[in-house]
């Protein structure tokens, strides 16, 4: 059976007029009922607009790092890196063509995203139970905010469906109880790119697509949870790359992470590894 995605985008879009006027309880009965949810009314077309032209300035292309090998704590830092392919050190073979500007608080705000990141952290925080500024400026309790964007490029940017499991369990054992992925694109579909981009599958029936960026506005906020397979379908593939500029799909995270700059592994999108390969 297929279904209207149309209407499920518009059933999970949740409209408010800040964040505190946010009911964490409202997001959980939506994300419940689609396994994802849109946020409407937190941030203004015209602040993410400026954004995107304020990445783009701030953009040096000849900073990307390899895909592996970064020292641990890399990420804690500005630092920017190209993941393609399916080499990482990790349990799950998770093929992807993605540019990660890690952007933490506490470094230079070299992109002018701070104020954006310090937002989309206290909603994170708001709907997982946390003080406002928790973990935002400082490590606490083991936490910091992993700050950072995520740039699939025109000409074939993807990510493989997959599931947050272990940015889940991370969660859990932090005694968080309730686990969102928060994304906040600073690119729309049929704006910056024409083809491709987010999506989740849903669970019932033959896990059928839904672009949930498709119909965004400016200033959405999308998200889902440790339990939704999801992915990024190729980005433009009809264009030709070009790694010197910004164009494709860009979102922001701000997840919490767990502190392992002690830890001699290495961090290779860590939200990405996984120990079971989709059902
Ligand atoms: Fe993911």
């Amino acid at each position: 059976m297929t279904v209207d995605t149309a209407a499920l985008l518009d059933g999970a879009t949740l409209r408010v007029s800040g964040l505190a006027a946010l009911d964490p309880a409202e997001v959980r009965r939506i994300m419940v009922k689609y396994s994802f949810c849109r946020i409407r009314g937190l941030f203004g077309a015209a602040e993410i607009r400026a954004g995107l032209e304020s990445l783009r300035r701030g953009f040096d292309p000849s900073l990307d790092n390899p895909v592996i090998g970064e020292a641990p704590g890399a990420v804690m830092k500005n630092f920017q890196k190209l993941a393609i392919g399916g080499t990482m050190q990790s349990w799950a073979y998770r093929p992807r063509f993605i540019r990660i500007l890690y952007n933490p608080l506490w470094e230079a705000d070299i992109y002018g995203l701070h104020g954006l990141f310090r937002k989309l952290a206290a909603l994170r925080n708001r709907l997982q139970g946390h003080p406002e500024g928790y973990a935002i400026d400082t490590v606490d309790g083991g936490m910091w905010t992993a700050a950072r964007v995520q740039h699939y490029p025109a000409g074939g940017g993807f990510l493989i469906p997959h599931r947050d499991t272990v940015i889940s369990k991370v969660n859990s054992d932090a005694g968080i109880e309730q686990f969102y992925q928060i994304l906040l694109p600073l690119t729309q579909k049929g704006v910056d790119f024409e083809r491709g981009g987010g999506f989740v599958e849903l669970e019932d029936g033959e896990g059928q697509r839904v672009y949930i960026e498709d119909n965004i506005e400016a200033g959405d906020v999308v998200m889902y949870d440790g339990r939704t397979v999801h992915g990024v379908a190729d980005i433009d593939p009809h264009k030709r790359v070009n790694l010197q500029t910004m164009d494709g799909r860009v979102v922001m995270f701000a997840s919490l992470y767990k502190d392992m700059s002690g830890d001699s592994r290495l961090y290779a999108e860590y939200d990405h590894m996984e120990r079971e390969a989709k059902a």
